[in-house]
């Protein structure tokens, strides 16, 4: 983990700050009847707008602006012309480069009228994350926000996934450590205070192994539930502090 300075926080905060005031701006436009390919859009020519670059474009051969998940899309869904439709979930992944710095957010978004348990397992997502950031404190590690992540999931009776999670963040997109959604107190990496990581979790509705798809001339792949059935997953992007956190992706 890298520890920034007092200035590279105060840059940090402009990109986060901007990756939050983007997902909010395409917020607007997640409803049945747009194609994830209108709002890669609109996030590009947002993000253009504000002279910051969006992360994703060109990243390890990633083609485009953001990751739209939609329904059974663990991460990493490519956006496409297909519409949205009442009843979809889609995750918004926005991630921008400012001042040299990364801030990195996520929300998953409800199209329309869905079951409850659905409408369940987005909710849960959402408090996931938040049960993590509150996990952290100074002197602590990964596993203490693992170990709560996956402590309320589970009282939920839904599933965590294992192999993908939160990471390092900074200059670098990805940077260490991994901050993985399940684990033990005190095991795992050191938080260092004044250093950056995101707080990710993604939620299954079964613990059916998770599949992976290759993303033509890139590294990176994408992910699907093994049965189709639902994933969900809300990020922020999140300083350690002296006292404790501080979500720099609050909107
Ligand atoms: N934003 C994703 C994350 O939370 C990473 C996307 S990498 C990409 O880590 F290449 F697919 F954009
Ligand atoms: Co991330
Ligand atoms: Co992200």
């Amino acid at each position: 983990m890298t520890v920034k300075t007092a200035n590279d926080i105060r840059l940090m905060t402009e990109a986060c700050q901007l990756a939050a005031r983007t997902l909010d701006h395409v917020a607007k436009y997640v409803k049945a009847g747009v194609t994830t390919n209108e709002l890669d859009q609109i996030v590009y020519d947002y993000t253009m707008s504000h002279e910051a670059t969006p992360a994703p474009l060109n990243y390890k051969g990633y083609p485009k602006s953001i990751c739209t998940s939609v329904n059974d899309c663990i991460c990493h869904g490519l956006p496409d012309d297909t519409p949205l439709k009442d009843g979809d979930i889609v995750n918004v992944d926005v991630t921008t480069i400012k001042h040299g710095f990364h801030g990195d957010t996520s929300r998953t978004f409800i199209i329309g009228d869905v079951p409850s348990s659905t409408a369940h397992l987005v909710d849960s997502a959402k408090k996931a994350m938040e049960r993590g950031i509150e996990a952290i404190e100074p002197g602590g590690t990964t596993g203490d926000i693992g170990f709560a992540i996956n402590k309320f999931v589970t009282r939920k009776g839904f599933y965590v996934v294992e192999e993908i999670g939160g990471h390092g963040i900074g200059r670098n997109f990805h940077e260490d450590p991994f901050v993985p959604s399940f684990g033990k107190k005190g095991r795992g990496d050191r938080l260092l205070t004044w250093g950056t990581i995101t707080v990710e979790p993604m939620l299954n509705e079964t613990s059916v192994p998770i599949r992976e798809f290759d993303i033509p001339k890139s590294e990176i792949k994408y992910y699907l539930t093994g049965d189709q059935s639902l994933s969900a997953q809300f990020e922020h992007t999140v300083l350690i502090t002296d006292t404790g956190y501080e979500i720099l992706t609050l909107p």
